[in-house]
């Protein structure tokens, strides 16, 4: 393996406004997500400097702290909900983040929630594997800072079949982390999202 992995160039496989999100180029199983805008450039004012070394530190730590966390605990029900964090990597585009590939039945990219519901509702089996998603969410301990219909995706699993997964949003984005302290705020959060969602998806 190369010490650094070369990303720029390359055609993303996919975006949210954080990062960017690419194939591995030596493992096509994992994916590397990159965070935009983190690398320190002249012109940037203290503020911005500070604000954005926070939110690439903080991102990072967030992310992997409640993987740990999940991890640690074996009768969580999120377990099998959440994608592989396989560890920190170097990359031409600052450090990354690799993860397993989240696919369809035909091994191309998983679609996300917004993608899957853009042009049509869902089915009763799939609005049942979505329910069945938000109430292990709910039930586990597992903080979620960032519950969005980018986040959450349908992908297939060789023994499961599909079933939905939680690819982005672990961890608490408030400076003092509320959710992590308590576990109402942390319920009612996943709850109000959850709500939201579901009145999106039904359309
Ligand atoms: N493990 C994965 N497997 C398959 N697709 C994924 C995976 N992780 C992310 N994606 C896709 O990439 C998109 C962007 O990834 P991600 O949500 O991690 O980026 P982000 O910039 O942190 O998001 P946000 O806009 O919520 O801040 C997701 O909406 C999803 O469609
Ligand atoms: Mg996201």
């Amino acid at each position: 393996m190369n010490d650094i992995i070369v990303l720029s160039g390359k055609e993303p496989v996919a975006s949210g406004k954080k990062r960017i999100v690419f194939e591995h180029p030596e493992n096509t199983d994992y994916l590397i997500k990159v965070y935009r805008n983190h690398i320190k450039q002249a012109k940037q004012s203290l503020y911005q400097r500070h604000y954005n070394r926070y939110t690439y530190l903080s991102g990072f730590l967030r992310e992997i702290r409640e993987y740990i966390l999940l991890k640690s605990d074996n009768q969580s029900p999120l377990t099998g909900h959440i994608p592989k964090i396989i560890g920190l990597i170097d990359t031409d585009l600052g450090l990354g983040l690799t993860v397993q590939k989240l696919v369809n039945n035909k091994g191309d990219l998983a679609v996300n929630l917004r993608e899957l519901t853009r042009s049509q509702c869902l089915s009763q089996e799939l609005q049942k594997k979505l329910d069945d998603f938000f109430y292990a969410l709910v039930q586990s301990n597992i903080v979620i800072g960032d519950l969005n219909i980018r986040n959450i995706v349908l992908a297939y699993h060789d023994k499961e079949g599909y079933k939905f997964y939680l690819v982005d949003g672990l961890g608490d984005k408030t400076f003092i982390p509320m959710k992590r302290y308590c576990k109402t705020i942390r319920k009612s959060y996943k709850s109000k999202r959850i709500k939201i969602i579901g009145r999106r998806v039904k359309g």
